[in-house]
């Protein structure tokens, strides 16, 4: 008996070699497929640094959308190279400029801005990238991570009091004053005034790209969508698009930081806040620790898209410095201040949204651009923090 089985050992029934082939070859094409699938996903090489912005990832906010029953999901514009959303706008703005003969690639040139941070770290990074040189002029009291990245990237820096736009020496206008300056010089050095705040280039990027990014990012199904806004190029943007083209009706939410005046403009049509009452401000310009958004004029990057914003929520700095921690400890979102005012934002808009309803809002920036100033006073806040307690006094 012993030896009949040993005999057979060799030789398997035809059925079961079959059954065998099929599921190695099964397992096979399962891993060829796994291996392209992965493929796909890794970027080819880029040629330049200047190539890798935009395609920003989304990311649902597990935390909130837990606790509210709407799907919120973040933008990462804090993923592109340079660290926000401005990268898109610093690359257009020089493009155009090129197309435009302002600027040539190969020959010197420089880029002047002014700016309270992002945009200037954006335009130094894409300068370098492509061959130029940046001056970027902001408000002395922008924090000191942004000064020592300008510093980093080789920008000339050009600190100024802050100031009123009709103040000759408020930073915009420095900045411009500096471009005029080198450009009458005339040794041919050709010199560019980025102007961000009225540069049509601005809002145009956002909605050529971000736009079209998250909403095919989302396949259409976006219920609302929230930023803040500072120049307006990113709400402009994006809202144009997603209202042209989206799938479902979207509500644009403009989440405003205390001090600004887009609160009252998008919803009683004044741009007022009632920090401008005489003897009652203590900073010139917008009375709030978080940067980059809120402002007390219409810039035409506003202009554009003020028709397809249909409300402003208004964010004060206790309840945005708390949602910071809140998103850190949570969801090991580590985000700087006007994404956490987005985020206060989301959860009162997602109140009034059915369960299952799809927020967006722009991640702009890091928390790592806000150590020094807003970071300074979220890190303290305490670990166990609640929503209730984040949006308990929204107005
Ligand atoms: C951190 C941050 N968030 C948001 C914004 C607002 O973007 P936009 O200028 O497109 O309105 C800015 C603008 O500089 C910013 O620096």
């Amino acid at each position: 008996m012993s030896s009949s089985r040993d005999k057979n050992a060799l030789y398997l029934p035809w059925n079961e070699c079959i059954s065998i082939a099929s599921v190695l070859i099964g397992a096979y094409a399962s891993y060829k497929y796994y291996k392209l699938c992965k493929a796909q996903d890794i970027p080819r090489p880029k040629d330049g640094v200047e190539q890798l912005i935009g395609n920003t990832p989304l990311v649902q906010i597990r935390s909130l959308s837990k606790a509210t029953g709407v799907n919120i999901y973040a933008k990462l514009e804090l993923c592109n190279p340079a660290g926000s959303a401005k990268d898109r706008v610093a690359l257009n703005i020089i493009k155009t400029a090129e197309e435009r003969g302002e600027l040539i690639r190969g020959e010197p040139g420089w880029v002047f801005e002014g700016t309270s941070g992002s945009t200037g770290i954006s335009i130094a990074m894409v300068c370098n990238a492509l061959g130029y040189r940046a001056h970027i002029s902001l408000p002395d009291d922008t924090s000191l991570e942004k000064l020592a990245l300008l510093e980093s990237l080789g920008a000339t820096v050009n600190k100024v009091k802050p100031a009123s736009i009709v103040d000759p020496n408020q930073y915009v206008n420095a900045a411009k004053k500096a471009c005029d300056d080198l450009s009458k010089e005339g040794n041919g050095v050709k010199a560019v005034f980025a102007d961000q705040f009225e540069n049509e280039a601005n809002w145009r990027v956002h909605y050529q790209t971000t736009g079209p990014e998250i909403a095919h990012q989302m396949e259409g199904k976006i219920d609302a969508f929230i930023a803040g806004c500072g120049t307006g190029g990113t709400i402009t943007g994006v809202a144009k698009y997603l209202k042209e083209s989206a799938k479902i009706p979207c509500h644009v939410v403009l989440a405003d930081p205390q001090g600004s005046g887009f609160y009252n403009r998008i919803n009683y049509g004044v741009m007022y806040d009632y920090v401008e009452k005489e003897g009652t401000r203590r900073r010139h310009q917008v009375d709030t620790i978080v940067e980059g958004i809120g402002l007390n004029r219409i810039t035409q990057n506003f202009h554009m898209g003020e028709e397809f914003i249909d409300e402003s929520i208004r964010v004060n700095d206790t309840q945005a410095i708390r949602m910071a921690k809140y998103l850190s400890v949570n969801d090991g979102l580590f985000v700087g201040s006007s994404t956490a005012i987005n985020a206060v934002a989301a959860v009162q808009i997602a109140k009034r949204l059915p369960p299952g309803a799809n927020i967006v809002i722009i991640a702009c920036d890091s928390g790592s651009r806000h150590l020094s100033k807003f970071w300074k006073e979220a890190k303290q806040m305490e670990y166990d923090i609640s929503l209730k307690e984040i949006t308990g006094g929204i107005r």
